[in-house]
């Protein structure tokens, strides 16, 4: 199975992927290609020093005949935040999946994303949150769910606290199992 990976940021869950990869976690499918909608993307320096192809891409059009181009089969969204198109989505159908940081249908949605997901898990008040990894259709983190991982909250934690241990505690997780189970069922051609 070949994979693009789309970023917009640091790109630690990409990097979870990469070193997936590396283990054997990942081994029925292939990172290919890095598509960032940002130049400034320190993820794009992942790629780079993982010799994997990357291409900066603002408009879908140039997203889509790079995915194209490159034969990919599946599309992991890590830390991505652009909303799709539905003309893009149904172009993949059933062939992108996302990563939300939190346990969804909890604190998603349109402008849910980033650290406002951690704040809005504080400010309810949740003692339980964690990550979610769903397929993508229109309604933003909408699809059907894949993986789940819980974390606690911990007393006086602070939203950038609570980021980091969903990031190294769940998402950095369930996204490299997600991949993996995915792209084993596109190569049996069982999706
Ligand atoms: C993190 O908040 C993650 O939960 C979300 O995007 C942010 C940055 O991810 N998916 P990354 O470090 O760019 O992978």
């Amino acid at each position: 199975t070949r994979i693009a990976v789309m970023v917009s940021g640091g790109g630690t869950n990409l990097q979870a992927l990469i070193d997936a990869q590396k283990s054997g976690i990942i081994h029925s499918g292939q990172i290919e290609l890095v598509i960032s909608n940002r130049e400034d993307a320190y993820a794009l320096e992942r790629a780079k020093r993982n010799g994997i192809p990357a291409l900066v891409a603002k408009q879908e059009e140039e997203m889509i005949r790079g995915l194209e181009e490159a034969e990919i089969d599946l599309v992991v969204l890590a830390g991505f935040l652009k909303i799709l198109s539905p003309a893009f989505i149904r172009r993949f159908e059933n062939r992108i999946i996302n990563i939300h940081p939190a346990l969804i249908p909890s604190f998603c949605g349109k402008g849910a994303y980033g650290l406002h997901v951690h704040e809005m898990a504080l400010d309810y008040g949740v003692k339980v949150t964690g990550a979610t990894v769903h397929f993508v259709n229109e309604v933003p983190d909408g699809g059907k769910i894949i993986l789940q991982k819980a974390v606690e909250v911990r007393e006086g934690d602070t939203p950038e606290v609570l980021q980091r241990r969903v990031m190294e505690q769940a998402e950095w997780i369930i996204l490299p199992k997600a991949t993996e189970m995915i792209s084993e069922k596109i190569l049996e051609g069982r999706i």
